[in-house]
């Protein structure tokens, strides 16, 4: 397991990922999403289980990522698959912190 860190403190990492936003970041050899509700933060892979569309064009409600291309809903925290029918969503794990926000891959 590998750990990233974004930004080197709580406002900057507020400035670079702004609220309800869903950003493309490539962090080593891969590129995540990684989105903001609040203080709560998720980063979860680029493209969807189903077709692979990419998921920083899709909409985020609440703690849920819906799909632009066939609005299948994937739950944040978990990865679960919550409506239509393929794989679950990798999802990493975050944390923030003063020193920036880690995550997990
Ligand atoms: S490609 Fe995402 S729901 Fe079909």
């Amino acid at each position: 397991m590998k750990t990233f860190t974004l930004g080197q403190s709580k406002e900057q990492v507020f400035q670079m990922i702004p609220e309800k936003s869903i950003k493309l970041v490539q962090l080593g050899s891969e590129k995540i999403c990684i989105s903001r509700n609040g203080e709560l933060f998720f980063a979860f892979e680029e493209f969807c289980p189903h077709r692979m569309a990419s998921l920083n064009q899709g909409t985020l409600v609440r703690n849920e990522i819906v799909c632009p291309l066939h609005s299948y809903r994937f739950d944040l925290v978990t990865g679960s698959v919550l409506s239509g029918q393929c794989p679950d969503l990798k999802v990493y794990k975050v944390q923030l912190s003063d020193e920036g926000l880690e995550i997990q891959m």
